[in-house]
């Protein structure tokens, strides 16, 4: 069986469509992301993507040595089979291999699935923007510790069935 993280892909231009369509379906058209906005955060310096296509998505960005993650969205039919687990764990890894020792993120405050993930995967608030979001809603400012000591030492619970660790070297579609 292939296991999610096995077809997570490294994202480039060339998938600027298909991320803007995960994205469409992910969340409220004022927050959406065309295929335009894609490409131009794929082009700032220190941010990479990773793609499940058709299914889920992942931009982040690093520099020096703190990470963001600028967007996560997983296609409703697909949600609770551990991809935004698998999106995340991979984001947080390349963002290590690539010298971040902090990772940062924004999630509304309403959003308890992505807030549970998080917390899951050690994040902790460090900050809340009012009216961050165009309907008004307050956004968590979250912060988890990346790679070596007193990095991500407790991802979350790995479930064989719902994928491997993505930082398995094998596990990558380059
Ligand atoms: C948040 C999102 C990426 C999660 O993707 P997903 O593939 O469903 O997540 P997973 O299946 O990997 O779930 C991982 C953990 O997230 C949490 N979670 C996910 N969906 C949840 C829900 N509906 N209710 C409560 N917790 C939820 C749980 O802790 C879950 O662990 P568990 O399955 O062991 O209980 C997805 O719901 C999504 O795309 N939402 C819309 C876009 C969005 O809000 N993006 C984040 C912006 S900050």
């Amino acid at each position: 069986m292939t296991t999610t993280a096995a077809l997570l892909m490294r994202a480039t231009l060339a998938h600027a469509h298909a991320l803007a369509a995960i994205h469409a379906a992910s969340f409220p058209l004022a927050e959406q992301w065309g295929p335009d906005v894609m490409a131009l955060q794929l082009g700032l310096p220190g941010a990479f993507g990773l793609v499940h296509l058709g299914s889920g998505m992942v931009l982040a960005r690093s520099m020096a040595d703190e990470a963001e993650i600028l967007t996560l969205a997983v296609m409703p039919e697909r949600r609770r089979d551990g991809l935004g687990r698998a999106l995340l764990l991979a984001a947080m890894d390349r963002a290590a291999q690539q010298g971040a020792r902090t990772m940062f993120l924004e999630v509304a405050v309403t959003n308890a699935p992505a807030r549970s993930l998080y917390t899951r995967a050690n994040f902790t608030q460090v900050g809340q923007r009012p009216s961050y979001y165009p309907d008004g809603r307050d956004a968590l400012v979250l912060r988890a510790a990346l790679g070596g000591e007193g990095g991500r030492s407790g991802p979350l619970p790995l479930d064989p069935a719902k994928g491997r660790h993505p930082s398995e070297p094998d596990c990558w579609v380059e």
